[in-house]
């Protein structure tokens, strides 16, 4: 995103202006925690468990400045947002043409757990964003057994967040053993020649990613890693290639936030991911990353208060890719560029 040079953006706010960003977390925690809608995932049994009060903020920036308010070191689980950094990894270890004759970049505006699209069109799954093309993503990625191949998976979540991960073995369990729709994917990827015969071993390495622990904090700052091309801006380590930052912010906007990815793009334009646990993150390349925990979800799987955090600060400050710095000729929008509302 090219740098807008007058007006004010997160990205050139000075030491001293750093109380005011904290307090606009402040005000946006305060703003939202009151909100009611939305429901637990419960169709993983454990992620009822939650509590839907737990809300999380967090900004962490590509010179290494962290912002963060309410829950933002509360542990859950990573879930769908961890489709983003297997696809990263499987990009580095097949390489773009390869992967894309498994996995394809096409948003499918349909669920996430969706299994339609994959038995009607390609037999290729639509995306990695989704749940069929996470699995066959995820059963590409290499070593000599699982055990290997979960620690080679964790080893790069380390390099995104800076310290040693964990799974949280309750909710894969949990996952495991109810996850009857993912399996019926698999093996429908599996008749379509799309995924190997390893489909166990594949769906637990899928339960297993989705089970690793993170924290809002965390999450901000592999989010910032992706918009530091790569680089962990906290550890200054890499964490994946450059070249292939391009191909995961490109799926990210177009996919990340399932059937709710156009409304997205429009009204917050930024490349995003979010999980059933309750996550988002987003990311304003060479700039910042924001994530945003809160469990209550939307009809979609897209956390409620997590959505409204984003579209609040991408308006306030102007973060959307495509913002403009001329003001708008409409009276309606030009206190609040992006409609409050859209019909869906
Ligand atoms: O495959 C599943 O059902 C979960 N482990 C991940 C789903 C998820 O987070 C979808 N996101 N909104």
């Amino acid at each position: 995103m090219g740098k807008k040079k007058d007006r004010k953006t997160l990205e050139n706010v000075s030491e001293s202006e750093m109380p005011a960003i904290q307090a606009i977390l402040q005000e946006l925690y305060l703003k939202y925690q009151p909100l009611s809608e939305g429901k637990l995932a419960s169709y993983i049994p454990e992620l009822a468990k939650a509590n839907p009060d737990w809300f999380g903020i967090c900004i962490a920036t590509v010179d290494g400045q962290i912002y963060e308010v309410g829950n933002s070191d509360q542990l859950f689980t990573i879930q769908s947002i961890s489709k983003v950094f297997v696809y990263g990894m499987a990009l580095e270890e097949h390489g773009r043409e390869a992967l894309l004759t498994k996995v394809g970049v096409e948003p499918t505006g349909d669920p996430f757990d969706s299994i339609i699209r994959l038995d009607d069109y390609s037999k290729r799954p639509e995306n990695p964003m989704v749940n069929a093309g996470a699995i066959a993503t995820t059963s590409l990625i290499k070593g000599n057994n699982p055990t290997d191949r979960l620690n080679y998976l964790l080893d790069m979540f380390r390099h995104y967040t800076g310290h040693d991960m964990f799974i949280d073995m309750s909710v894969f369990v949990s996952e495991r053993t109810t996850g009857h729709r993912n399996r019926a994917m698999a093996h429908l990827m599996r008749h379509f020649g799309m995924i190997d015969e390893k489909i166990d071993d594949a769906l637990d390495l899928y339960f297993q990613q989705c089970s690793v622990m993170v924290n809002c904090h965390d999450l901000a700052v592999m989010a910032a890693t992706l918009a530091n091309r790569g680089v962990n801006p906290c550890t200054g380590k890499r964490a994946v290639a450059a070249c292939y930052i391009r191909d995961i912010l490109s799926v990210m906007y177009t996919c990340g936030m399932y059937n709710f990815a156009g409304e997205w793009a429009y009204k917050v334009g930024l490349p995003a991911k979010s999980g059933v646990s309750g996550g988002i993150i987003a990311i304003v390349p060479n700039q910042l990353g924001i994530a945003v925990f809160s469990p209550p979800l939307d009809s979609r799987g897209n956390s409620v208060r997590g959505i409204k955090v984003c579209e609040d600060l991408s308006r306030r400050f102007e973060l959307h890719m495509f913002d403009s710095p001329t003001a708008c000729e409409h009276p309606s929008d030009r206190l609040s560029p992006h409609p409050q509302h859209l019909d869906t």
